[in-house]
This record gives C-alpha cells, structure tokens and sequence, in this order.
C-alpha cells in the first residue's frame, strides 16, 4: 500500500523567513541566542514564571560563571583510552560486563563466556541505567537497585578469532550466538554507597537478569492475543520468549521500570514474506539490517518461517525490580516501533503520560496517556495502567505549535481501507499509522524526556544524514542534520499551575542546534548552522545527543553517541534550561575512545550520577572499526589489564566532598 507522505513545500519558506526576521533584528551573530531564547522568554513571562531575560544576550561581555548555574570546570575536548571527570570529582566502575549478578554467579573469565555464566552475570553494552532506592519508597541516596540494559553485543569484541562483524555473522558457533543471547536484555543489581564508593552487594536477593533467551514474558493491551503475534511455538500471542535491543526506557511513578526494545529488527533474517505482513516488516527494516547470526540456530528468528516473530518484539516491557519474580510484561498499547526510551510524567489530573522517540531517521515522537490517574494510595490498582489509555504522534506546525494526533482504529485514515481492521493493528504498525495521520518526520528521536522543575519536554534528536535538501521542515531543518538538535515542547499550564501533559496541542522551540559552533558555515551543504547560547566554549559543544537526565534544580544533562568521528570523545554535557544559562553547554564528562555514552541517572540527592559507558575501545579517534576486535580493542576500559577485553561498564561520577554535582 502507498503510504502518504507529510510534505509541505511552505515549510522551507516559512523556515527562511523565521530565520531572515531574525536576523533583520538581531543581527547574525545573536541568531543562537535568539532561537534558543527568544520566543520562549515572552512565552515564559506570559505565564508569569521565571522567564530570562532576552535582553541581557545584548549586554556587553559578562564572564561565563556569571550566566550558568553550573559552577564545575569543564572537562576538555579530546580523545584517548581514559575517562575524564572535572577537578574535584572522581569517577568509579560499579560493574562491568561479565560481573556478577545473580547470587551464585562466577567472577568474569575472557575465557569462559558461555551462556550459562552469562545468564547470572552482567550482560554486555549497558544502556539505559535506572537507581530505584532500598528500601523502596525511602528516598534512600546511598542504597539502592541499580537497573541496566543490555543493548547489544559485538561478537569481535567477546570472542577472540572474529575480526569483523561479517565474520562474526558467518562463522560464530551455536555456542557463541547463545552467549550473546544471554548478554543482551537486563540486569538489576544492588549497590550501596560505603564510603564515597559505590559497591555491588555480593549474593544479594535482588540480583537478576532478564534476557534474549530464557526470561519469558506476557504481552497485554489492545494487541496481546492477536492473530498477528501468533506463531508456531506460541497460540496465545500473548506468552513471549525475551526482550533484546533494550535502548533506554523509564522509572513509573509505582516504582517499576520500563525497558525499550529498539533496533529488533537487526535480530531477524529474511526476505520473503506474506502479503499480511509486507508492510509491516518493510517499515521496520525486517531482513534488511541482520547484524545478529540468530536465526542460524533458532528458526525464531528466521522472518520467513516465523513471520509474525518479529510483531512480538519492538514494545515498551514493564517489570518491577523489587520482586526477583515478576513475569515482565510487553505494554502493547504504547505502540510498536524502535522505542529509544519511555519517560512518565503525570497529566494535573493523575494521569499516566508517557513520552516516547522512535529512534530511525524520519520517524516520529509519540505520547501515551493513560485512561485512569495514577492512585499513590492503592499499589494494585496501577499494575495495568499502562494497558488502556490513548497514545498519539506529534505533528510540529511552522508556526511553533505542536499537535499531538491520536492513533485510534476507525479515527481518520485508520481504517480497514488502509490495511487497519482493529486497534492491535494500528500498533503494531504504529510507524504506518503514524505517517497516514500526517506526524512530522523527525531526525532521529531519541530520550524525550519532560524536566520535572519546568514540565516543559526536550527531545533530543540525534542526527539524520537521510534528510535530503528540500525535505526541511520547521522542526527539522538541517538537510542533512550530521550533528542532531534539541527541540523544547511548552505543555499549557492548567488551572492549578502545572502543565498538562495530557494537552493536545503545545507550544515548541528549539532549545539549540548541536554542532561545532566555531565551524564556518558550510558553502555546500544547505543546513543550519551550530546554534547555542552564544558564550558556549570550545569544550561546551557536542554532537549527537542521545540521552538526557535532568537534576534537582532541573537543569537539562546531556549524553552524546557519535562524537568520536569528529575527534571528540562522547560525553555528558550540561546546560541551564531557563535563564540566563539557557543553552550554555558544558563538558562534564568525556569517556574513553570508541565509547558513547548512555543513561544518566542521578540519586534522588544528585550526590551521585550513574553513567553508561557503551562499548568502549570498539573504534578509533576517527569512528573507525578497522582493525578492532577482542585482542585489539583502542581502550582496554575498565580494567587496562592485558590480559582482559574491553568491557562496556556503568560509572558512578562524584564530587571529592560527597557535594551535589553541578
Ligand atoms: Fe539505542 Fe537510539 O540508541
Ligand atoms: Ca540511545
Ligand atoms: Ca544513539
């Protein structure tokens, strides 16, 4: 079936025109200042908040301590095989690949990776990090639940003797495959701060992983039971073996965590499929990207034999970390697609909001709102919220509003005419119904998370090198986008003050454009230069945003995926969101070369934020992978023993005084 697709040639033009007033007012050199600032300020002073003061971006030279809240030094730019932290802070390894996990597991051996150890020990490319405190509801800083995906796997980089993927795709043995499939999904560790430093609680009763091959789950929600996620081993399309591709995901506010499968399809082999299930397979690049072996040894993941396979994953999964036991759960009603992360917040009434990316260049950001409100009060009462609410795409219009569309069978262009007979199909081809309701093309949603000081919601979009000249839109216009932005979402304030997240229509800004903003401008390529608050340093810029955490007094953390091609580590970067150090970006943390970085997460006291430091030593200062494997990797992190591969592993940065960072 044809799919329609969201053009509007006025976009470029309105596009230009935004620009071209403002830089008949401003004058270029404050056009950052402007779009990072401008609009927002009168919105904010609208609102009768704390709204910046554009006016002082005009002032003459004030030093850069004096704009941002931030006060750490920042870390310089570079690349080597180490970690770096700002003066007067220290950063720790908590637990690394192969570690123990569950009670019972043996210490890491390079030599002994097999799928029984893997089972009980840390898994490999830790991601999206979550610290739910001991006891739960306490509050506690110092004790706590740390929660981990486990992305991905290279098996170069496990196994020594496979020297390049394509290698590793062909040759790895049964025994190899299985190994990857117990690394891959999720761990929950208990850790306790024992002076200044972070420790893994031994044989701790918590201590679990979840993963590709043995944790069985259930699918609930408008798309669990249907025909379409039916297959030979499994009648009830509800009962589902493991979750893999776990990007990032999110904390409810009940205390359980959600755990995003992503990139799935990579998992699966295949050309040929049914009619049914051609479109479908073809928008999630089913076949077409294999970068696992799987489906050499289990029929599962072979496309052909079992095509409705891959419809049981590319769901949010929930599951509570405090119950050792708890059967996981796929909430097909958030929508299938390359969920990147699933951050909640709730709407004034107590409802459930969850904002989510799907992570592919020209895909879409999307909301779920749950049907009832969120009841602290009763535990039983929340367990299937995230089953029955409405979930919608956005559409940014050039005028600066955002519309959230709703994707419900029978509403608009989803009906049966359009290959949607029920609302499990409008899920599972959440991507196809999402374009027919018109959703803008976004570059790459990753975290879309909302700052709990402000309500207001940040996407990171991480770059689009698919994006062609003519194909800018207004929230999009860099063609290509090689370096990602930021866009702010402003939910209307309700009657009590708070902004409603369950609104249908926002205002939206950019908050920067990522970049090198001392580059000149580029005389071939149409696009939008780096765009910050204007005294950003040379250590202040970054590219590819990915993940994002937010402190206490909200101010916006930045994790990076993408530097090294440029020469500059990936990191963490952190930035004022209001004020007069809004945009002002500063280098907090650079991790070892061929690393990005993944899942900030703070303690509840921000004493201590927890960082994944993913797939170090994989590639070179330049992005390269050439060369580099297992007996080669550029960083030897953590452990720079010769004897010992390069293992992805979750960092815990401090201050030397135990001070909140900042
Ligand atoms: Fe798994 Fe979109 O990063
Ligand atoms: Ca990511
Ligand atoms: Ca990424």
């Amino acid at each position: 079936m044809e799919e329609t697709r969201e053009e509007s040639p006025a976009f470029q033009d309105v596009w230009r025109a935004r620009i071209a007033r403002r830089d008949a007012l401003r004058g270029l050199g404050a056009l950052a200042a402007g779009l990072a600032v401008g609009r927002a300020a009168h919105a904010e002073a609208a609102l009768g908040t704390d709204a910046p003061d554009p006016t002082n971006l005009a002032r003459g030279p004030v030093t850069r301590e004096s704009r941002s809240t931030l006060r750490f030094a920042e870390v310089p730019q570079g690349v080597d095989d180490r970690m770096h932290v700002p003066p007067g802070h220290t950063a720790s390894v908590v637990i690394a690949w192969g570690d123990p996990v569950v009670a019972g597991a043996p210490p890491f051996d390079p030599a002994q990776v097999t799928r029984e150890r893997q089972e009980l020990q840390f898994g490999t490319e830790n991601d999206f990090l979550a610290f739910l405190p001991l006891p739960r509801g306490s509050g506690s800083s110092t004790h706590g639940l740390l929660c981990a995906n486990h992305e991905g796997a290279q098996l170069r980089m496990m196994f020594p003797g496979l020297e390049d993927r394509s290698t590793a795709l062909a040759r790895s043995t049964r025994a190899q495959v299985e190994a990857e499939m117990a690394a891959l999904g999720h761990s929950v560790v208990e850790v306790e701060l024992v002076d200044g430093r972070w420790r893994v609680v031994a044989a701790s009763r918590y201590g679990r992983r979840i993963t590709a091959a043995s944790t069985w789950m259930r699918a609930t929600g408008p798309a669990a039971g249907h025909a379409r996620l039916c297959t030979s081993e499994d009648s009830t399309g509800a009962r589902i073996l493991g979750t893999f591709n776990c990007c990032a995901g999110g904390v409810t506010p009940w205390g359980t965590v959600l755990v995003c499968e992503e990139n799935v399809n990579k998992h699966f082999s295949g050309k040929s499929f049914p009619a049914s299930e051609r479109r479908n397979h073809a928008r999630m690049g089913v076949g077409s990207e294999v970068e696992y072996g799987w489906s050499r040894f289990h029929a599962r993941f072979d496309a052909e034999r079992e095509p409705h396979e891959p419809n049981r994953h590319g769901w949010v999964v929930e599951y509570d970390p405090y119950d050792p036991l708890s059967v996981p759960v796929k909430r097909t009603a958030l929508g299938r697609f390359k969920h990147e992360g699933a951050a909640t917040t709730l709407a004034p009434d107590g409802r459930v909001v969850v904002y989510m990316g799907d992570d592919d260049e020209h895909e879409f950001v999307y909301r779920f709102v749950s049907a009832r409100p969120f009841d602290p009060t009763d535990p039983a009462a929340n367990r299937d919220l995230l089953d029955t609410g409405e979930l919608c795409v956005a559409r940014f219009e050039p005028d600066g509003t955002l519309r959230w569309l709703p994707l419900v069978h029978g509403v608009g262009p989803l009906t049966q005419e359009h290959g949607f007979a029920s609302q499990a199909d409008v899920l599972i081809e959440a991507r196809s119904a999402a374009t027919l309701l018109g959703a803008t093309r976004m570059d790459r949603p990753e975290d879309v998370e909302s700052n709990p000081a402000t309500g207001r919601v940040y996407v990171l979009l991480t770059n689009n090198t698919k994006r062609v000249p003519g194909e800018q839109d207004a929230a999009n216009p860099r063609a290509p986008n090689r370096h990602g932005h930021v866009l702010e979402l402003v939910p209307p304030t309700a009657r009590d003050g708070l902004r409603d997240h369950a609104a249908a229509a926002y205002r939206w800004e950019v908050f920067l454009f990522a970049g090198d903003p001392f580059e000149l401008p580029s005389t071939t390529e149409i696009t939008q230069r780096a765009a910050y608050h204007p005294e950003v340093s040379r250590d202040g810029w970054f590219t590819c945003p990915d993940n994002a955490a937010f402190d206490a007094q909200g101010r916006l953390w930045i994790a990076t995926d993408g530097g090294s091609r440029l020469g500059i580590a990936d990191g963490i970067w952190a930035t004022d969101t209001l004020g007069p150090g809004r945009a002002l970006t500063r280098r907090f943390f650079r991790a070892p070369v061929g690393a990005e970085v993944c899942g900030p997460c703070f303690t509840p006291d921000c004493t201590t934020l927890f960082v994944a430091v993913q797939h170090p030593g994989e590639s070179d200062a330049r992005g390269s992978s050439k060369g580099v494997h297992h007996a080669r990797p550029t960083a030897r992190f953590p452990d720079y023993d010769e004897a010992l591969p390069a293992r992805s592993a979750v960092v815990a940065i401090r201050r030397e005084d135990g001070g909140a960072l900042g």
